[in-house]
């Protein structure tokens, strides 16, 4: 029987270039879909998938992530004072308990297959999981837990995987596809950014994965890959050689947060979803007469 995955890891350590300067102070993982942090939700989805160690890899200026999961007691008391009992019981909610955090640092952000070596000492001779927090999903279950299904029957390494328009597989991490059906698949090959004519599928690795400890001393040679930086593709087009690896396409659409599209279109997706919020947000919309095809948006008037 595999062991079990017990800890989860969250490289938190990028600099989010691509949305400066909203991250020139902030990290990228405290920006909001609707009003719970990239972090938040990657969390949640590590949490339901039964993960009970939550390592997180972050580097300058984010020591407000590590406040994010620690008590704030001045502002539960003011909750309590103003009698918002919800609210109160939501912040609490969403705290792992207590010892179960863990924070490295990454001194420079050399990329994400250093960030991920950064962890090493905490998460040990153990398979463990790895979640991107700005790939934020749209899936129930959790795809961290749909993927630990298929870990729990066939072991080894396993990768979350969505489609992507052929002409885009250059932006992404792609898989050469083997025999297994969507819920499990022999992985053969993959590639970082290829150019489509290249492109074994059109199956990307959407920043969820498990992975043997294995991993560890491959990244530690520390090779320099695309752009420059120690990539995680790289290490495991090695280990890929003497262990299995296992695709699951799974029940979900991802949403690529780091991206301002992706970032926009899930705060829409995510807003439309809540009970709370849809009718009146779909009634704004309209008013901006934005639900027409090919509307132009209302003038501002200057
Ligand atoms: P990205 O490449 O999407 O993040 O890495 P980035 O480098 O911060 O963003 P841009 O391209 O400059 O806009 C995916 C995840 O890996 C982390 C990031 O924080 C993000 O959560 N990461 C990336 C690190 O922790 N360290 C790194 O060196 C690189």
């Amino acid at each position: 029987m595999s062991k079990r995955v017990r800890t989860a890891v969250f490289p938190v350590a990028g600099l989010g270039t691509r949305f400066l300067p909203a991250t020139k102070a902030m990290p990228k993982e405290m920006l909001t879909v609707v009003d719970r942090p990239l972090i938040q939700y990657a969390v949640d989805e590590a949490r339901e998938a039964g993960i009970e160690h939550f390592v997180f890899v972050t580097g300058r200026n984010k020591g407000v992530i590590e406040d994010h999961f620690d008590r704030q007691y001045e502002l539960e008391h003011t909750l309590e004072m103003r009698g918002k009992v919800e609210a109160l019981q939501e912040l609490q909610k969403d705290l792992p308990s207590a010892g179960r955090t863990s924070f490295t640092r990454q001194q420079e952000p050399l990329g994400l297959g250093h960030a991920v070596w950064c962890a090493r000492e905490l998460v040990g001779d153990q398979p463990f999981a790895l979640l991107l927090p700005d790939m934020v999903f749209q899936a129930r279950p959790g795809v961290l837990k749909q993927m630990m299904s298929a870990y729990e029957e066939l072991g080894g390494n396993i990768v979350g995987v969505e489609e992507v328009d052929p002409k885009d597989v250059s932006s992404y991490g792609i898989v050469a596809r083997g025999a297994g059906p969507d819920s499990g698949f022999r992985i053969t090959g993959m590639v970082e950014k290829p150019k489509p004519a290249d492109a074994p599928s059109n199956l990307f690795i959407s920043g969820r994965y498990i992975l043997q400890p294995e991993i560890f001393a491959l990244l530690s040679e520390q090779t320099r890959g695309a752009g420059g930086e120690i990539q995680l593709t790289d290490a495991m087009q090695i280990l890929i050689r003497t262990q299995n690896f296992t695709g699951v396409k799974y029940d979900g659409k991802v949403f690529d947060c780091g991206s301002k599209l992706g970032f926009l279109t899930a705060n829409v997706a995510f807003a439309l979803e809540r009970e709370d919020l849809a009718d009146d947000f779909r009634k704004a919309i309209r008013e901006l007469g934005l639900l027409e095809p090919d509307a132009e948006p209302r003038k501002v008037p200057a």
